[in-house]
């Protein structure tokens, strides 16, 4: 083609190549259509590496053909860098193209008001197969899959219930949301908020769904019952500044919504009585965030290292923590040790636990563990906590943690060599299923008393698992 010149680096020739050969299935606009968004903001987790090994090679078993021998090398290279450069004019996602896209397949009422399979619809699980972007329903009483979802491609945060345990909302990267009826295992409606979105909360009352977006830069207010369009947030802060959202969470004891924000150092409480946003001023931009169990307090994490405590009532900080690595306050959990609350944070730097009280706020333990990782997990009926090493070479193993003594009193490799990590229980405590992270990955379940292996469930690359139970009720021991 004539575009393999050394000279072939105009962008407007790329974007001919673009047009010519991409276009078609990842939308003129780069939006996606249907193949995913390839802008900036989307390609962000992809690293340099496999974006040119896609373009080359594609990937296996989906229409994403390789371009080697297409397309030449220089022009390749080339694309990559143009597929990391924004678009000329700043892509645009408007409330009438939300409204557009919206599709409702069963209309709320339509549908059963009762499971169609015969066991505990608390103690299912929803596994997140991302490899092939895939949901897998998980029966937690017989520890099989009763069916599997295909879903938009790479879903973002993880998937919410209803309080009842019958509906699940789901955020895709590329800004669908989607809802499924679990009790008849359906896609109930799907709806495009954002071209870029990093995940989504249901509010406890039932009545709302919202989203946080970094691409454009808003919150989105959806109703829960159809997934219609209530309201849109820009998110701009006080100084006029807009900022992308890190992350929605639902504050359900306090009848509201809180969001992170990415660039600006405020927090937006939205409570579900007003839908007014309450702005809480911060002295430093928070990256990571943990709530504690009355959603009163935010244990939060900066970039530049350190922590600390913000009251939500008061809307301040109250305290600093002393924390030295990257603690990964995100993902973690309390408990009761001695009477007093806990809570423990994995370390993305350091192989290390940090066990902080919730009362004086300071560090009562620091626990070696194999190396740096990424979630701990527990349950209310189980003595021990669970923690990986996903960001060290003993990505493969998994130590388990007494939750009085704190000290590591055990380690399970599932699989040598392979990466295992994220740690979920059933509604019962009595087991504890781990992800082998691979394309031919597995679920791997444990007794929990034993730390014996009771069986697998092959699966492809399954990232997150959710239970019902666990996550309606917000068991202490796993992330809302
Ligand atoms: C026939 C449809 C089709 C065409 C033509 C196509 N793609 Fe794709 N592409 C896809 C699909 C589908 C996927 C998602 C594959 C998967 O599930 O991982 C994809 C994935 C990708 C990804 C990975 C995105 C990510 O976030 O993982 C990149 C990058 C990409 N395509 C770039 C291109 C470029 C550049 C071209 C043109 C030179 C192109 N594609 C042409 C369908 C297509």
């Amino acid at each position: 083609m004539a575009l393999g010149g050394a000279h072939a680096a105009e962008t407007n020739d790329l974007a001919a190549v673009y047009r010519a050969n991409c276009a078609a299935c990842h939308g003129v606009d780069r939006l996606g259509a249907m193949g995913p968004a390839l802008l900036p903001e989307s390609l962000e987790r992809l690293k340099p590496d496999a974006l040119r090994d896609v373009l080359r090679h594609g990937r296996p078993a989906t229409q994403m053909q390789g371009f080697a021998g297409v397309l030449s090398e220089p022009v390749l290279d080339q694309l990559v860098s143009w597929l990391r450069t924004a678009p000329a004019a700043t892509p645009h996602w408007e409330a009438d193209d939300i409204r557009a896209s919206r599709t409702v397949i069963h209309a709320s009422g339509s549908l059963p008001g009762r499971p169609a399979f015969d066991t505990d619809p608390l103690n299912l699980f929803l596994v997140v197969e991302s490899g092939s972007h895939h949901l897998n329903v998980l029966d937690g009483d017989k520890l099989e899959p009763i069916h599997r979802f295909a879903t938009r491609f790479a879903l973002h945060g993880g998937p919410k219930f209803s309080r009842d345990g019958r509906f699940v909302f789901v955020a895709s990267r590329d800004g669908w949301i989607s809802k499924y009826d679990l009790w008849n295992l359906t896609l109930v409606a799907e709806i495009r908020v954002g071209l870029n979105t990093r995940n989504v909360a249901v509010s406890d009352d039932g009545q709302w769904v919202m989203a946080g977006n970094t691409l454009p830069q808003t919150m989105v207010l959806l109703r829960a019952d159809d997934l219609s369009l209530a309201r849109i947030y820009p998110v701009v802060g006080k100084g006029g500044r807009s900022s992308r959202v890190s992350a929605v969470y639902d504050a359900a004891p306090r009848g509201s919504f809180i969001a992170a924000l990415r660039d600006i150092p405020e927090v937006w409480e939205i409570p579900y009585a007003t839908l007014e946003p309450r702005v809480i001023a911060l002295d430093t931009v928070l990256d990571d965030f943990f709530f504690d169990q009355p959603y009163r307090h935010i244990l939060g994490a900066s970039r530049a290292g350190g922590g600390q405590v913000i009251d939500l009532d008061a809307g301040h900080k109250v305290a600093d923590l002393a924390l030295s690595g990257m603690p990964h306050l995100g993902s973690g959990i309390t408990w009761y040790r001695g009477g007093r609350e806990v809570m423990a944070s994995p370390n993305l730097k350091m192989g290390q636990l940090s066990v902080i009280d919730m009362e004086s706020w300071q560090t009562v333990a620091t626990i070696p563990t194999n190396g740096p990782g990424f979630f701990i997990r527990s349950h209310e009926a189980t003595p021990y906590a669970w923690t990986d090493a996903m960001m060290s070479p003993r990505r493969d193993t998994l130590q388990i943690i007494d939750k009085q003594m704190l000290k590591v009193v055990g380690t399970v490799t599932p699989s040598p060599g392979r990466t295992a990590a994220h740690v979920e229980f059933t509604r019962d405590g009595r087991y504890a299923l781990v992800s082998l992270m691979e394309p031919d990955g597995a679920i791997v379940v444990y007794d929990a008393a034993t730390l014996r292996e009771v069986k697998r469930l092959p699966m492809d690359r399954p990232v997150g698992k959710y239970n019902v139970f666990n996550k309606t009720t917000r068991s202490s021991g796993t992330s809302h």
